[in-house]
């Protein structure tokens, strides 16, 4: 039985904390195709504490389960401000991220730059740790860069201040999302854990999912930008039925004019999916265009008119 904390899944497969992306809509949609657990994108600690509106509209929904809030920030006692908000709200796990490169959070010591600082993350555990009661994961990269490799420090930590999962996206932060993933790290990391480990980083096909669940000593595959573009890898790995293309991007369309209710905004925010979801196709180009376009659901339905399918 898979577990992390009290917290069972049926399957190892979780959608990533995508920011921007991993809204209410795309998480259902994960969940829809097959995921056991989804994350929300990384929500600002500051802003919980500010009871900042954009930071608490990032968070899920009720009865969306099992949930991970995702948590950045660099203070302590704010990070577990927040995550004991989360738990109020009924997030079945709290996750911290330590992997985020991104400049606009890293300059703040956030994200990357909090795993930078081995001192302040350990006490970052310790402190949300103490404040909540739910399971506590934390996602980190392999370290600032390669001289400053230092995921296994924070593994050890992780586990010894009484995380129950850890989550490793195999790059430095230097390295952005380009170049490889190094998943034979996982092989140093195991060792030294005793709780789950969650492996993510490149995985595009459900014949990966099943490579590097065998290959790789990861209890759990996380799915990030391949789920952008091809949902269907989670239930071709659960050899599930699914939804052809067009309904699948209809109903990912249709969750967003539910949630947000708005067909413009949806319109505008699925510009980015529409592009992701014909990569591929003999046409892409001029969907990609179309796309680019698009400001209402009629719009997208002339689109599937010059999909060839
Ligand atoms: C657009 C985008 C947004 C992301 N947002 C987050 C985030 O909010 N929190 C986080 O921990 N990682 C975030 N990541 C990293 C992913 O969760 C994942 O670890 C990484 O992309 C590698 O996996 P993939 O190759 O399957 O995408 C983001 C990645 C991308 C491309």
């Amino acid at each position: 039985m898979l577990k992390i904390g009290s917290v069972c899944f049926s399957n190892p497969l979780i959608s990533a904390p995508l920011a921007g992306i991993s809204d209410f809509p795309f998480r259902e949609l994960a969940r829809y195709f097959g995921v056991s657990l989804t994350y929300s994108e990384m929500i600002s600690s500051a802003g919980i504490c500010a009871e900042n509106d954009k930071s608490k509209n990032f968070t899920f929904v009720k009865g969306e389960h099992p949930i991970s809030a995702q948590i950045f920030g660099r203070d302590p006692d704010m990070i577990a401000y927040a995550a004991q908000y989360f738990e109020d709200q009924g997030a079945d796990i709290i996750d911290i991220n330590f992997g985020c490169p991104v400049k606009k959070v890293s300059k703040q010591g956030s994200g990357s730059a909090l795993q930078r600082d081995i001192n302040r993350s350990k006490e970052v555990i310790t402190t949300v740790r103490k404040a909540i009661s739910i399971p506590l994961t934390i996602k980190c990269r392999l370290g600032w860069n390669p001289a400053e490799e230092n995921y296994l420090e924070m593994a050890r930590i992780a586990e010894g201040e009484g995380v129950d999962a850890f989550c490793l996206h195999p790059r430095y932060a230097v390295q952005m999302f380009k170049g490889v993933s190094y998943w034979s790290k996982f092989h140093d990391l195991k060792p030294i854990l005793s709780i789950p480990i969650i492996g993510s980083g490149d995985i595009k096909t459900s014949e990966e999912i099943s490579f590097h669940l065998n290959e790789y000593p990861v209890d759990f595959i996380m799915l990030g930008r391949g789920l952008m573009s091809n949902p269907w890898i989670i239930s071709d790995y659960l050899k599930k039925e699914h939804p052809p293309l067009l309904e699948t991007i209809l109903m990912h369309y249709d969750l967003m004019l539910q949630y947000f209710d708005n067909e413009l905004l949806v319109s505008t925010r699925f510009r980015k999916f529409i592009g992701k979801y014909v990569k591929g196709l003999s046409n892409a180009s001029e969907l990609r265009v179309l796309g680019n376009e698009l400001t209402c659901r009629d719009d997208l339905l002339e689109l599937f008119a010059k999909i060839n399918v």
